[in-house]
């Protein structure tokens, strides 16, 4: 049996007649930039996450640039961010100029660890990144209360967290901003590229709403420097189509995650903690491994895809030699850079798969 680490061709096939009719009413429409279904998708999403606002934009980095500069942040801040995660995280807050400033994660949970947080403070400090990493969210009340003691403002990315909860309230809605990104490849997927920018801030809406489009409150007369960060109207009739499958589609992964949590016995391996208050929602299925080298070979010549998230995190990337670091600076993140391995989960997985990759890998 082969069975991939992702296939988007199984849920277009399963959505395909009503996502191709709204497609194809989009291109009769000729609007193709902002326009009816951007707002109306900014309208679905809002109301999914129980938000005030959305702000539709063409990809997830720039819903955290936009973020980012609507709360102020530009050269000579710092924003305390981790050190895994994606890079588009830590590369949209050197695009405003400020520096970024890492702090270690929870072993368990491979989120930020609160406790490190208030030793990264220092007079130029601004804001603090937190990621939603692999579907869960950070421990937010923890950090809202640092946020508030510090003066500090909170964006969440939220790009690997669409519908996830923290206690009853959803990622992306729990501090000033939160971001997403609908690669095709998240759990809320666009046709194409696309992100959104979630606040209850009106202020913060219209700032984020202007900087998408050229800052011209009047058309080609222009407030700011800006940018041109709209969402396509086709990607967003797309979302509109597929936001009615979220929910549906959360609820498979998490029951393929229990099927791997309380059926894969292996005592080398180890799983992502999921915290018992958290509503996880799976973007990615973590295990850790000493030997994860052997463990991806066995796995591909069984046929079975993975993947690494991250092989190499933030502060050891080329782009951020300049700041110094070295290895042993983040040892969590470190150890968990080497040891970490992704297995197949998706929404249109079939049982039969499930059950493979769980055989395969108990017998590893
Ligand atoms: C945690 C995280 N942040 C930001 C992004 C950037 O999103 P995009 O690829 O839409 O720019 C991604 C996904 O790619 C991500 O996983």
């Amino acid at each position: 049996m082969k069975v991939p680490y992702f296939d988007l061709r199984r849920q277009y096939k399963d959505i395909k007649p009503q996502l191709e009719r709204r497609v194809i009413g989009t291109l009769r429409s000729t609007q193709y930039s902002l326009g009816g279904e951007v707002e109306l998708f900014e309208s679905n999403f809002s109301s999914f996450l129980e938000a005030n606002y959305c702000t539709g934009v063409n990809t997830g980095t720039s819903a955290l640039h936009l973020a980012l500069l609507a709360l102020g942040i530009g050269k000579g801040d710092e924003v305390i961010t981790v050190s895994m995660t994606f890079i588009a995280t830590v590369m949209s807050i050197s695009y405003t100029g400020a520096k970024p400033v890492f702090v270690d994660i929870d072993k368990k949970t491979q989120l930020i660890n609160y406790k490190n947080i208030i030793k990264k403070i220092s007079s130029k400090t601004k804001a603090i990144v937190v990621v939603h990493l692999y579907g869960q969210c950070a421990e937010m009340n923890e950090i809202n209360k640092i946020a508030k003691k510090y003066k500090l403002r909170v964006i969440e990315d939220s790009s690997q967290a669409h519908g996830a909860k923290y206690f009853n309230k959803y990622a992306g809605t729990m501090s000033d901003v939160g971001t997403f990104s609908f690669y095709p490849g998240k759990n809320l997927g666009a046709i194409g590229e696309g992100g959104a920018i979630i606040t209850n801030n009106s202020k913060l809406d219209k700032k984020v709403k202007e900087l998408r489009n050229w800052s011209q409150p009047k058309r080609y007369f222009h407030n700011e420097i800006s940018y041109n960060y709209r969402m396509d109207s086709i990607q967003a009739a797309a979302l509109n189509i597929k936001l009615k499958f979220l929910k549906k589609w959360t609820l498979k992964r998490r029951k393929i995650a229990s099927e791997y949590q309380s059926r894969i016995k292996n005592d080398k391996l180890e799983f992502t903690y999921a915290k018992p208050h958290n509503f996880h929602v799976y973007h990615i299925f973590s295990l850790f491994h000493k030997n994860r080298a052997s463990l991806q070979k066995y796995l591909n010549k069984n046929e079975i895809g993975t993947n690494f998230h991250y092989p190499v995190p933030a502060h050891l990337q080329k782009p951020y030699i300049s700041l110094g670091h070295k290895k042993g600076d983040f040892p969590i993140t470190e150890l968990i850079s080497n040891y970490q391995i992704s297995i197949p989960i998706f929404p249109e997985m079939k049982n039969d798969e499930v059950e493979y990759v769980i055989k395969i890998i108990n017998k590893f």
